[in-house]
């Protein structure tokens, strides 16, 4: 939701905050801007609405943008219409401030009444505003400096921001405040950076500061101060990045979507090999997220919260625990569970999984879970993000950085972190013996290989795409672990080819919404377990009966089911509990090779955001 970069040093700022801002676009792009102070200590704002593309535009027909310090921004609208007029950078009233922010002020309107009594007025309709002009108010009635001003605008304002600020008053200084929106910064030598996600200054330096709950920090060139909200300093140390900015670019695929799931192969093998150990007798070693064996056995029950294709392996998760580690699991959307007075046990393990580490929502499920005093366990992608360090314990998978706002690498990582799991917890409770044991790490092993024998079938899916882009409803079936995937194929048709596509428990389709077969609706049936093949296709025959077009996923040794349904795609035959991770590909290709197909732009769908930090 909304990116946010910044610089200060010796080089062109425009230059930076649009590099930068380019790298951002996947967390909106309705509006774009940038706010650069020149060499006479101006102020310059360009801002228009749309794509980056037209503020270049804008940029270059307004003679360009000088200077060596300046903030950027693009958005994802939240409060107020996607316009020039509500983006950002905003200037405060008196102009003393200008500011670009992340997050949602949940009491933009208290605050907008108490800021008219005194006399400010507005010029936009968003949040944002507010919060720089209280900074602005506080910083006109106490004289304490900005430090002083934004402290005290933290206290009175409710919600989540990460807000980057300039004032007029200190030309080598940009100030940053935060609470519960991501944002770094970067340093080097006389120069410093500041981004909504790594990725954005990576190319810059590898030297990043994570800015905590609460905390402010003073940026100069080449060098970060920080606070927290009583204006006491704090130390901190900066990160080191490891990964490759490589991993951030598109390595020669025409969309970020299709490198992403050309990497699964990789990004789930190297999550499976973190923890597991072993040359001969394969084991799995989960101390790295601090699970030692009395945790697991003292686990009574499970509860899952997530949002989006989280929650959906979290569903898919539900039936592969139960089954093979006999623990009761329950899957919660996480927007529902935080608000709903769960009842927890105490011996509970709370799992939140999440790729970015930064959904408003789950990072509030967490918390609830924390306030109940259980144990709670992060499958996260973003090495310190918020879930990740508020969590008791994380489990990282090791997807690199996702571009792409449809996630599919990280979707795969986090369902092999859910399989390593389960087998574990198996293990460890005794509900499968050692030989069980073994095979069912080997069959995980084979993951990787058959992800890739997939992809070299890839261009079935993209001939049969081509001939699908105009249906207008499609209808995903399956039972079990099929109907978890079912949910993930069904979203990323919606999400990149903005087909209208549902998911259904298969035998639940009869109970109404089998009145929207017709002639030729799409019907993808999803059969890979074994003891419901029979069942699931007798429900897609009940579509063919009503017209339907079908096509099945199933294991290559149940290819004789070609002869019931139009197409078929095959996936390799493996352990029943770990099919997810091979029949999700031909679903997010299919989502692909028709959002191409249509014309759409598959990297960035409209009005989504890859990181989800309002509620
Ligand atoms: C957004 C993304 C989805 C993602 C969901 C949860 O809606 O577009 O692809 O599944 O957020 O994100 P998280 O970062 O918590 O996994």
């Amino acid at each position: 939701m909304c990116g946010i970069v910044g610089y200060i040093g010796e080089g062109s700022a425009c230059d930076v905050l649009i590099d930068g801002l380019s790298r951002l676009e996947y967390r909106g792009y309705d509006s774009a801007g940038i706010a650069v102070r020149n060499s006479d200590g101006v102020i310059k704002v360009v801002r228009a609405k749309g794509r980056l593309k037209a503020l270049e535009d804008k940029i270059a027909s307004s003679g360009g943008v000088e200077g060596t310090s300046g903030i950027g921004h693009t958005r994802w609208a939240t409060h107020g219409e996607p316009s020039e007029y509500n983006a950002h950078p905003h200037t405060s009233y008196g102009g003393t401030v200008t500011g670009v922010h992340n997050g949602i002020i949940e009491n933009y309107l208290e605050l907008r009444e108490k800021l008219t009594r005194h006399g400010f007025s507005f010029r936009s309709d968003t949040d944002t505003e507010t919060a720089i002009d209280l900074v602005e108010y506080y910083l006109m009635k106490y004289r304490g400096g900005p430090a002083d001003a934004i402290a005290k605008a933290m206290v009175r304002i409710r919600g989540s921001y990460a807000l980057a600020l300039m004032f007029s008053d200190e030309p080598d200084r940009i100030w940053v405040a935060r609470k519960d929106s991501p944002i770094i910064i970067g340093t080097a030598d006389g120069e410093s950076y500041i981004a909504s996600d790594v990725p954005a200054i990576l190319k810059y330096t590898r030297d990043v500061y994570y800015i905590g709950n609460l905390e402010i920090a003073c940026i100069e060139a080449g060098k970060a101060v920080f606070y927290n909200i009583d204006g006491e300093l704090i130390e901190k140390e900066p990160v080191h990045i490891t990964w490759d900015a490589d991993s951030a670019e598109k390595g020669g695929f025409e969309h970020f979507m299709i490198k992403e799931i050309h990497e699964e192969s990789r990004v789930v093998n190297d999550t499976l090999n973190s923890v597991i150990k072993g040359e001969n007798g394969k084991y799995i070693d989960l101390s790295a997220a601090g699970i030692s064996d009395s945790y697991i056995k003292n686990i009574s029950r499970i509860t899952i919260a997530a949002c989006g294709s989280a929650y959906h392996v979290g569903i898919n998760l539900q039936y592969v625990m139960e089954d093979l580690a006999r623990i009761p699991v329950r899957v919660e959307f996480a927007s529902e569970f935080r608000y709903r007075k769960p009842v927890l046990d105490s011996d509970e393990l709370f799992i939140v999984i999440s790729q970015s580490g930064e959904t408003a929502d789950s990072l509030a499920a967490l918390r609830e879970a924390k306030k109940q005093g259980v144990n709670t366990l992060g499958i996260v992608n973003v090495v310190g993000s918020s879930i990740a360090r508020e969590a008791d314990s994380v489990f990282y998978t090791l997807a690199g950085p996702e571009i792409a706002v449809a996630t599919t690498k990280a979707y795969a990582a986090q369902l092999a972190a859910g399989y390593v799991l389960s087998i574990q917890f198996a293990k460890v409770r005794g509900t499968i013996n050692e030989d069980e044991y073994v095979r069912l790490i080997s069959e995980l092993q084979t993951i990787p290989e058959k992800i890739q024998s997939i992809l070299r079938n890839k261009d079935r899916i993209q001939y049969f795409a081509a001939k699908y882009s105009n249906a207008h409803d499609v209808f995903f079936i399956g039972r079990g672990i099929d109907y978890a995937m079912a949910l993930e194929g069904s979203l990323k048709m919606k999400e990149v080819s903005y087909i209208h596509s549902e998911a259904y428990a298969a035998a639940e389709l009869k109970h109404g919404t089998i009145s929207l077969i017709e002639d030729g609706t799409l019907v993808i049936g999803i059969l890979t377990q074994p003891g419901l093949f029979e069942k699931t296709l007798s429900n897609l025959v009940e579509c063919k009966s009503r017209g339907a077009f079908l096509m099945a996923i199933a294991p290559e040794s149940r290819e004789d089911i070609s002869a019931y349904v139009d197409l078929v795609e095959l996936i390799p035959d493996i352990d029943s509990h770990f099919t997810g991770s091979l029949d999700v590909v031909p679903m997010q290709l299919l989502g692909y090779y028709l959002g191409v197909a249509r014309g759409f732009d598959v990297d960035k769908p409209r009005n989504l955001a890859k990181s989800v930090t309002v509620e």
